[in-house]
Parts: C-alpha cells; structure tokens; sequence
C-alpha cells in the first residue's frame, strides 16, 4: 500500500483529508481552494454541512482535474427513505457540480427506517456508477456486520470518530477483514490535542508540533484515513506535514497508555456505541 492512498477493492482515497464542516460559503470555497493548492486530494463533506456546493464552486475553479480530487458526501439520517435518499443524492451531486461522487456514505443509523431498503438504494448508486464507492459512518459494529455480512453489500469505507484518545480497535479489525477503509474524524478531538501532556512529549522530542504526532498515530495504521478540519494555510500545511514525523516504539507505547474512552461527537441521534476498546 502506498504510504498516502487507502487502495483496497475500487477505493483509491487519500489517507490524508480535508475536514470541512462547520465551514460553509465563501470561506468554505476558498479554505478547499487552499488544500487543493497545498497538495491535498480528499475532500470530506455532506448534504448536512449545507456546504456541498461551497465545495462544488472549488471543484470547478481549481486547476486541479476533477478525477484527481477524492470527494466524499453523506445522506442525512432523516433521509433514508429510498425516494427521499435518491433525491438527496441528486441534490448532492447537482451542489457538487459533477457527474460523481467518489465516496458516498450514510451519515447515522436513521431510527425507524427499514435499513435493508436503505441499503439496497445506496447499492444502486454504486451500480448507476455514480457514487463510485459507498459506505456508512456512525455505524457500530453489530450494524455494520449485519449490513456486511448480512446483506453482502459492498462496503468500500467506514468512518467513525478516532484518535488517542478514542477506541476502534473492534471496527478496525473488521475494517481490515472486509478491506475497507476506517475514516478517522475528528482526528485531533476538536482541537484538544495540543492540551496533551504525552502528545506535547513526543511533540518536544521529534520538534514537531502535537497535531502532527496525533494525526501521524492514525495515518501509520493500515487501512486509516483521517480528516482533519482546517481553514487557515499554515494548520493545512502542517497537517499535511504530519507524514513526514515518525514515530517510534516508545511513543506508541505512551499513547497507549491514554484513555480510550473520550468521545467528542455524540448527537442525541447517536446510536448505542460499541464500548471503546
Ligand atoms: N461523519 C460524521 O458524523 C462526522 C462528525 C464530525 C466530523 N466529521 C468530519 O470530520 C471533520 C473533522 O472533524 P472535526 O471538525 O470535528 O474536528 P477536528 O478535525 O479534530 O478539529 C478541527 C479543529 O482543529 C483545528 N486545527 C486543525 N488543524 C490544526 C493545527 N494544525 N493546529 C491547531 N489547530 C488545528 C481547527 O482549527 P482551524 O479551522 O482554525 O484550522 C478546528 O478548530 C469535519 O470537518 C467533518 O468533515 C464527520
């Protein structure tokens, strides 16, 4: 595998990618603008950030093909009826500008919906070619396997939140069982990972910078992306960068030894989470 793309199955993404919720708008367009320039290739968006044609604007001002740029969208969990996802999907790519996604995913579990029919419409956005992968995200394990094993869908990627401080190791293992790929958001806890003791440790001993060691953490892992958000040049830049730190034994070691239990994101929709492990 290269170092910097997830290739597995048809998926070919970037380990590396631009968070971009909350950004909306002007600062939207122009914060994916900056990646595009800094050398990023993975956009992150969804229907929910109400940014999608913010990013779509980007798309097509960039000089960068559009074939270079791996883009992936989400359904809103309130929309999981098929005729509803279907014109959500519309939606998604009419705002995105372009024939495609690369990576569509359910965004939550929706409570109520009748999942096998929910699957079964985002399979054939796969088969139309027009979500060239598809995934979930916030789905914990027994879903995630009853949609895998149980309705054989072709899953290319999940993406949950991780980083030091939050457990996947369950999800991962499948993950890697199934050759998908683990999407890691929040990767750097909302900005709290410069207020780790260890993290700043290792920071100190390589000089580099703590966002750097929590963001190399993941991306050494096989088979993990991670998007962090950022809107100004030099926080890009340097997330970028965080390829170029290594770690050693000893400072994997340390950040095993930090909680694995400190989740940021959980919505009142959130379903019942796997114990963090
Ligand atoms: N699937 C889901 O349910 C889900 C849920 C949450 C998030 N997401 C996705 O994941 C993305 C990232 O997660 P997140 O936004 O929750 O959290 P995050 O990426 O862990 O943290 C973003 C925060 O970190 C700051 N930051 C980024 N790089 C920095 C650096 N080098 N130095 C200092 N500060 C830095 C950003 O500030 P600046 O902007 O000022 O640089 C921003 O305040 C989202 O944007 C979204 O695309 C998905």
């Amino acid at each position: 595998m290269n170092n910097t793309v997830i290739k597995s199955r048809q998926l070919n993404m970037p380990k590396l990618g631009l968070g971009t919720w909350p950004m909306v708008g002007e600062e939207c367009t122009r914060a994916v603008l900056q990646a595009l320039e800094v050398g990023y290739r993975h956009v992150d968006t969804a229907a929910a950030y109400q940014n999608e044609d913010a990013v779509g604007r980007a798309l097509v001002e960039t000089d960068v093909p559009r074939e270079k740029i791996h883009v992936t969208s989400k359904v809103w969990w309130d929309k999981l009826a098929p005729d509803d996802m279907r014109q959500s999907f519309d939606n998604t790519l009419r705002a995105l500008q372009s024939e495609y996604v690369d990576l569509f995913l359910i965004h939550w579990p929706g409570k109520g919906c009748d999942l096998a029919r929910s699957i079964e419409t985002l399979v054939s956005f796969k088969e139309q070619g027009r979500a060239r992968n598809i995934g979930v995200a916030n789905f914990p394990l027994p879903l995630l396997r009853q949609v895998v094993e149980g309705m054989g869908a072709p899953l290319a990627a999940i993406q949950v939140e991780y980083h030091v401080t939050l457990g996947q190791r369950n999800l991962l293992q499948f993950a890697r069982e199934h050759e998908m790929a683990l999407t890691a958001y929040s990767p750097l806890m909302r900005n709290k990972a410069h207020e780790i003791p260890e993290l700043v440790r290792i920071a100190e001993k390589h000089g580099v910078l703590p966002t750097q060691v929590a963001l190399k953490w993941l991306l050494d892992q096989p088979n993990v992306a991670a998007i962090p958000k950022a809107s100004s040049r030099k926080n890009q830049s340097s997330n970028l960068a965080s390829f170029n730190v290594q770690l050693d034994d000893e400072d994997r070691a340390l950040i095993a030894t930090l909680p694995k239990n400190r989740r940021v994101v959980s919505p009142e929709y959130a379903p019942q989470w796997d114990p963090p492990v």
